[in-house]
């Protein structure tokens, strides 16, 4: 008899059992917060979340029960069809005049924002150039489209430079990069890359997902806080991170907001969000231009925790932001630390390759200004105990 055609995925799970990759679902009951409680066991304090404002659980839950008893859940088609509603309509105008650009557009996902805004902007007869940390939507935009595609060591802008001088010809060049890496929790350097933007004529897009909402002034994130705004022509961000809701979206020009429209796969042919979705990015975005201060007492706590750690030895990477990375190299051991911390009542996720080179796996520390002293406390005592 025919050997099973998906026996080949048995090898697979098994070789990534052993090399200590496999992942496995896990199942939280009740809402997603800083203090989860898993199935089978205790509380557990959670540092794993995107939720750096703490609004998805409550806050938001007010707003979106509202928008339910006027709009009910699916949207039914894509956004050209029937999809779009004025709630969508609503946030897409307040994201533009939030971000400052002319026109905004929603999609089901950052992910979907990231690689669909890629193939509708480059071809095979361009050249797209991006940072070796680059989240995994953007390589498969990268992919998607077709172009040619470098791939600069990480933040390193002076080779970037040099690709760019080597690689006249190509009928457009697109330079993409991530502004606050999600993984270490460090910055693009931005203002060099609008630079050379500027200098090759070539356009610029740049992921803001883990950085609308928390960094800069006004929230909006890492082009606002390097100052370089105008000199991006694509802007993705998401409202599945700091603004606890979910989908992503792209601001811009007006004649880019048409143009993805007409082509960004992922807006044309995926159903659009609930409206009861942009109803919680609506209410996000008013208290990120309202509340300030929970931005700005995030980044604070985190400089603290980064400092504290990095005193009992650990190393914390180049990260200046709410995401503080414990570098531990194998990935046996960001497994073992994390279920050493889970232990003591911590989740801390154990970030391993594909999300990471090798030989760089990591503890992943997400801060959320829902955060108590008490829970960071508990965390810094934990940390201690390992080191000991
Ligand atoms: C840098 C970056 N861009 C985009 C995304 C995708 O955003 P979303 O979760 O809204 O699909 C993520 C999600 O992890 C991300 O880390």
């Amino acid at each position: 008899m025919a050997s099973d055609p998906l026996d080949w995925i048995d090898d697979k799970l098994a070789t990534l059992e052993r090399s200590g990759l496999r992942r496995r679902l896990a199942t939280r009951l009740g809402p997603q917060r800083v203090l989860l409680e898993p199935r089978d066991e205790r509380p557990l304090v959670n540092f794993g979340s995107n939720d750096y404002l703490g609004l998805a659980a409550q806050r938001l839950g007010t707003a979106v029960r509202r928008s339910l008893d006027q709009t009910g859940w699916g949207s039914g088609a894509s956004p050209l069809v029937t999809g779009r509603g004025e709630w969508h309509a609503r946030l897409e105008r307040e994201l533009a005049v939030f971000e400052g650009t002319a026109a905004a557009l929603l999609f089901p996902s950052g992910f979907a924002a990231n690689f669909s805004t890629l193939a509708a902007l480059i071809g095979p007869r361009d050249a797209v150039f991006g940072d070796a940390r680059n989240h995994a939507s953007i390589l498969d935009g990268c992919r998607l489209s077709g172009a040619r595609w470098f791939t600069y060591p990480h933040g390193d802008a002076a080779a970037l430079s040099r690709q760019l001088e080597q690689s006249p010809g190509f009928r457009r060049r697109l330079i993409v990069t991530d502004t606050l890496f999600s993984m270490d929790g460090d910055l693009a350097p931005l203002a060099e890359l609008a630079e050379l933007a500027e200098r090759f004529g070539a356009m610029l897009m740049v992921d803001e997902a883990h950085a609308t909402g928390v960094f800069g002034a006004g929230g909006r994130g890492v082009c606002e806080a390097s100052g370089v705004e105008r000199a991006v022509h694509v802007r993705v961000g998401t409202l599945s991170k700091a603004l606890g809701s979910i989908g992503g979206f792209v601001v811009g020009e007006a004649r880019l907001i048409e143009w993805l429209a007409n082509r960004a796969r992922a807006y044309v042919f995926s159903t659009a969000s609930p409206e009861a979705a942009a109803a919680a990015g609506l209410e996000a975005l008013k208290v990120v231009q309202e509340e300030p201060q929970r931005r700005q007492g995030l980044l604070q706590r985190a400089a603290e925790l980064r400092q504290r750690l990095q005193d009992q030895g650990w190393s914390t990477g180049e990260s200046v932001s709410q995401i503080v990375p414990v570098i531990v190299g194998r990935a046996s051991a960001a497994v073992e630390t994390a279920a050493a911390l889970r232990r003591r009542g911590l989740l801390v996720p154990a970030i391993r390759p594909p999300s990471v080179p090798r030989g760089r796996a990591l503890l992943r520390i997400s801060l959320s200004s829902a955060h108590t002293p008490q829970q960071i406390e508990q965390l810094v005592a934990a940390f201690r105990e390992l080191r000991a």
